[in-house]
C-alpha cells in the first residue's frame, strides 16, 4: 500500500498531502518538514527532479516570472500551489521583486529555491533570504557566470565542465558554494551535448543539496565557507560517475 503522509505536527498553514514533496517514505524520527518555494521560469525539470527526490519538505509554492512556463503546468498537474507573477507586468525590478516576495512569505516558506529561475533578482530581495535563497547554475561556478555557460565552456576549451548549487549573493551567479558536479567535455560534444551531461548532474546535486538543507546540515559561516555535517557522504556526491 501506498504510503500516505499524515501532517506532521510542524507544518503550519493548510496541509495538502499533494503539497508534501512526494516522500514514498516517512521522514524519520526527528526530522522536521521544511516549507519550500520553488522559482522557475521555463520548462523546469530541475523542479521535477525536486519533486521526485522524496524531500522532507512541503513545497508550499510554485512561482514562475513567466506565465507561459512549462513547468508552471506540470507543478499545477501535480496539484502544487502554483503562481505566474509575470516580471513584464511590472514598471521596475524592484516593484516585481516585492511583488515576489510578498507571495513568497505569504506561502511560509523557510527556503526560496531557484529552479532554472532566469530573472536577475535585486540586492534588496537577494539580502532579504540570505541563507535561505539557493541556486543551480549550469557550470563550475566561478567559472562562466551568466548566460550560454556551455557556449562559454566550449569556447574555452575546458576539459571538464560542470554545475554549482550555492547560496545566492547580491553578485550574479556568485556565493557560498553547497555541492559542486563535473563532467568530462569530450571531443566532437556541441551545445547540447555538453548541456545534457551537465543536466544529468543538475538533476543529481540539487536534489542531494535540498536534502542537506532541509535536514539542516548545511552551516554558512560568516566567512562564507560552507560546512555539511556527515562531510564523508558530502564528498562522495562531487565527482560525477562519468569522470570515474
Ligand atoms: C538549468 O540548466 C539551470 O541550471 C539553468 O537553466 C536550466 C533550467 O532548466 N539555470 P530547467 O528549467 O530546470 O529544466
Amino acid at each position: 500500500m501506498a504510503y500516505r503522509p499524515r501532517p506532521p505536527p510542524q507544518t503550519r498553514g493548510s496541509t495538502d498531502d499533494r503539497r508534501l514533496a512526494f516522500r514514498r517514505q516517512p521522514p524519520g524520527k526527528g526530522i522536521v518538514i521544511k516549507r519550500i518555494a520553488i522559482l522557475i521560469s521555463g520548462r523546469g525539470s530541475n523542479m521535477e527532479a525536486l519533486l521526485q527526490a522524496a524531500l522532507p519538505a512541503e513545497v508550499c509554492a510554485v512561482i514562475s516570472n513567466d506565465p507561459s512556463a512549462k513547468g508552471l503546468a506540470s507543478a499545477a498537474a501535480r496539484g502544487l500551489p502554483v503562481q505566474a507573477i509575470d516580471h513584464k507586468a511590472h514598471a521596475s525590478r524592484e516593484s516585481f521583486d516585492a511583488a515576489l516576495a510578498a507571495a513568497i512569505n505569504a506561502s511560509g516558506a523557510e527556503l526560496v529555491v531557484l529552479a532554472g529561475f532566469m530573472r536577475v533578482l535585486s540586492a534588496g530581495f537577494v539580502e532579504r533570504y540570505r541563507g535561505r535563497l539557493v541556486n543551480i547554475h549550469p557550470s563550475l561556478l566561478p567559472s562562466f557566470k551568466g548566460l550560454h555557460t556551455h557556449r562559454q565552456a566550449l569556447a574555452a576549451g575546458v576539459r571538464i565542465h560542470g554545475c554549482t548549487v550555492h547560496f545566492v549573493t547580491p553578485e550574479l551567479d556568485h556565493g557560498p558554494i553547497i555541492i559542486q558536479a563535473a563532467v568530462p567535455v569530450l571531443p566532437g560534444d556541441d551545445e547540447a551535448s555538453l548541456a545534457a551531461r551537465v543536466l544529468v548532474e543538475e538533476h543529481r546535486i540539487y536534489p542531494l543539496a535540498l536534502r542537506w538543507l532541509c535536514e539542516d546540515r548545511v552551516r554558512l559561516h560568516a566567512d562564507g565557507r560552507v560546512e555539511i555535517a556527515g562531510a564523508a557522504a558530502a564528498a562522495g556526491a562531487l565527482h560525477s560517475p562519468a569522470l570515474q
